[in-house]
């Protein structure tokens, strides 16, 4: 049974491209934190199992970089929207930046760099905030802390809730993303038909059918597809 359409709900899903302009690295472009850094070594279990100190570098690096960041116009104008839609951000980022510009729903399906968490089953997961993770620091389960962050091989988070989501979204917005890495790219197939889907991205890339290419950056599109939002609903 498909899911009813909700009229007011706006579903985002968000990828590293929508904190460029907040001055953090994507990944696949030519000056990406892939072109740089391994990601077998750095972001999977074996990479972890072989060099854990390595793996809390780098996301050390990335969380001081990232607390360091601000909000910018793309993830303000996601914020703005919910004074007068129901706004769902479905995010690949594990940078807090849609948290503190004001957005109230944030699914973080890859994970949060202001999180570590054990190993175990029963691991608990500690709210870090920007601070580091240091060898040593252990879980209460007597295992090294990690960072909450998904690793390629490991299962993503909240993707059947992200998915229903996006099923009832009258509005599906697609923004700095390569619809590279799965299964959160499949999401988009499950934005109904009826539903206005836009992709917002800086390279050309293929855009899934029915959806609209709008090309250029978060921090200009985005403000400027708020406000027509707001305007249809006479905000
Ligand atoms: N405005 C809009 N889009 C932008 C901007 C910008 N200023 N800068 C870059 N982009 C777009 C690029 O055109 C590209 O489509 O953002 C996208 C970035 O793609 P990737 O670097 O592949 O990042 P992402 O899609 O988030 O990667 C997905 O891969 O490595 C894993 O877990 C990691 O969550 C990440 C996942």
């Amino acid at each position: 049974m498909k899911a009813e359409i909700n009229p007011n709900k706006i579903v985002v899903l968000s990828g590293a491209g929508i904190s460029a302009e907040s001055g953090l690295s994507t990944f696949r472009a030519s000056d990406g934190v892939w072109q740089s850094h391994a990601w077998q070594e750095l972001a999977s279990p074996e990479g972890w199992r072989k060099n854990p100190q390595a793996v809390l570098a780098f996301y050390n690096e990335r969380r001081r970089q990232a607390w360091e960041a601000q909000p910018n116009p793309a993830h303000l104008a996601l914020a703005a929207l919910q004074d007068a839609y129901e706004v769902v951000i479905i995010t690949q980022n594990v940078d807090n930046l849609h948290e503190r510009a004001g957005s109230k729903q944030v699914l973080h399906v890859h994970g949060e760099l202001a999180y570590a968490r054990g190993q175990s089953a029963q691991a608990k997961r500690y709210l870090i905030g920007g601070a580091p993770i240091s060898l040593g620091q252990l879980c209460e389960d007597g295992t090294q802390l990690r960072p909450d962050i998904v690793w390629f091989g490991e299962e993503v988070q909240y993707y059947a809730e992200a998915q229903a989501h996006i099923a009832s979204a009258a509005k599906v917005l697609v923004v700095g993303t390569s619809l590279a890495v799965f299964p959160i790219a499949g999401l988009v197939k499950h934005a109904r038909y009826h539903a206005q889907k836009i992709l917002v991205a800086l390279d050309e890339m293929e855009k899934p059918w029915g959806y609209t290419f709008m090309r250029g950056k978060a921090g200009e599109i985005v403000p400027a597809l708020a406000q027509t939002w707001l305007a249809q609903a006479g905000a």
